[in-house]
This record gives structure tokens, sequence and C-alpha cells, in this order.
């Protein structure tokens, strides 16, 4: 009965989080490639391979139905994936679509034609591959028209992240959303495009000010995950135990995990 999460790394914890309050009977597989982050600076082929290599480990862990909490494997590997590699009998879904509903104000699956919505003017936060992807704005053109976005792409957030250097992500958060308002000084909305960004969502809301909504993805994939397995219960997989599974060293890892969620999280080498 477990669900797998997949991330590069410690950033995917966020959704985990959200998950794990949400849905708190379903057992939750976390593979980070800590080895391998950051993905965001990457070319998409080899997103690709280290993506798909650790859904593998994860659907022998158990899981059928894995969530790519990881907004740069998303843009860079998930179509690819979906197309010509993911086995018939499983599921792996992405984050950017419950996002992209909720800024646009649509239930799952309206596939109606794009309309206007009441945000006008969006700035993303996202990593370097994902920025270069074009991947939201192809998401969002789906559904809105009328929507200006404007990308930042936060380098050096994510390698500070998981270095536990929150210092430095603060004053880089800083100076991205600088250089976002030098482009679009009076966003309506910002997203925290990369699931890193959240751990820094207080720093990015008061460097925007308290009249910019910050979308963030980890509730929004957790409803939007409960309301997938309420309609497929079958993609519940056989894995019956939570497990933490990192390519980096477990013992930092597991140090870096608990500072975040603020509870005590183990993992191990994958
Ligand atoms: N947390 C990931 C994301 O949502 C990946 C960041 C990275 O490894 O660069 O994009």
């Amino acid at each position: 009965m477990a669900v797998g999460i997949f991330d590069s790394g410690l950033g995917g914890l966020t959704v985990l989080d959200a998950v794990a309050r949400r849905l708190p009977e379903v057992p939750l597989v976390y593979f980070g490639d800590n080895a391998h982050a950051p993905y965001g600076v990457r070319t998409a082929d080899d997103i690709y391979a280290l993506t798909t290599a650790g859904v593998e480990r994860l659907f022998a862990a158990g899981c059928d139905l894995v969530i790519l909490a990881c907004n740069t494997a998303s843009a860079a590997a998930l179509r690819r994936m979906q197309e010509s590699w993911v086995p018939r009998d499983k599921r792996v879904l992405g984050v950017f679509v419950p996002l992209i509903e909720a800024l646009t104000e649509r239930q799952w699956g309206d596939n109606s034609p794009p309309r206007e919505v009441a945000i006008k003017h969006v700035a993303l936060f996202a990593t370097p591959a994902t920025v270069a992807s074009r991947a939201f704005q192809r998401e969002l053109a789906f559904r809105a028209i009328g929507v200006d976005v404007e990308a930042q792409a936060c380098g050096g957030v994510v390698d500070a992240i998981e270095d536990g250097d929150l210092i430095l992500a603060e004053a880089l958060v800083r100076s991205h959303v600088d250089a976002l308002r030098r482009k679009m000084p009076a966003p309506d909305a910002a997203v925290l495009g990369c699931t890193h960004y959240p751990l820094m969502e207080e720093v990015f809301q008061d460097a925007l000010g308290q009249d910019v909504k910050v979308f963030s993805q980890a509730d929004l994939v957790a409803e939007s995950l409960a309301d997938y397995l309420s309609r497929r219960p079958q993609m519940i997989g056989p894995g019956t135990v939570s497990q933490f599974l990192t390519t980096g060293n477990p013992a930092q890892v597991s140090n870096r995990a608990t500072q975040f969620l603020r509870r005590k999280i183990a993992f191990e080498a994958a």
C-alpha cells in the first residue's frame, strides 16, 4: 500500500509532509537523489536518466504510483517517461498541474478551452532547467489567456538548502526577488516552482510583500493525490512500509531532513 515520492534531494520532503498529513494511512516511500542534486543545472537527458533510475527504485519498493515531487524532473523528463517508459500497470505524476489548476481556478480534469482568470501577472521562481523548459508557460497556456509570466531562474538556492546554508539561501532568494522585480515590478501572484523553495517561503513572502499571493505546491499536490486515489484506489501499490531512501550520505541527509521537517527522519542508503 505504498506511494512513492521522488525528488533530487530534500525539497520533495515539503510534499511528503503535506501528503503524510492529508493521507496518514498511506505508507510513503521517499527517494532523494542527494548524490546528484541539484538537477536544475543538468541537461534534460541527464535529468531523464537520473529520474528513471530513482523511479525504478521506488517501483522495486512496492510503489505503483510515484509522484515526481520535483519540478525540474517534471519539466524535463516526465512527458518523455509517460510516452515511452512507464510500464502499463504503473503511474508517474508530476507537480505542475495541481499548481496551475489552482492558479487558473480549475477543478481536476477540467479540459475546457483556455479562459481569462483573475490573476494577470505571475512571477515564476524555479531552477534554471525548469525555466529553460518553459513547461510552466505551456501548461498555463492550455488553461488561461492573458496571463503575463515572468520567470526567474534561481541559481544557487537549491545547493545552499542541500548544504544546510540557510543564510546563503536567504540572501540568494532576496537577490532573485529583486531581479524579478526589475522585470515585473508588480506581480499579483508568485509561484514557488521548485519543491525546495517552500523551505524559504517566509523569505519569499517577505521580499515580495504581503500583497503578492504566493502559491506553493505541497498542499495542492497532497489534495490532488487524495482526489486521484479516491478515484483509483488500485494505484496504491503493494508496499506496506514507509521508508526514506537516499543516494547521498544517510546520516547527513537524515540530519538535514530532521532540521527541515522538525521531526526525526531516518534515511537509509538507496
Ligand atoms: N526540488 C526540485 C524542483 O522542484 C529540484 C531542484 C534541483 O535539484 O535543482 O525543481
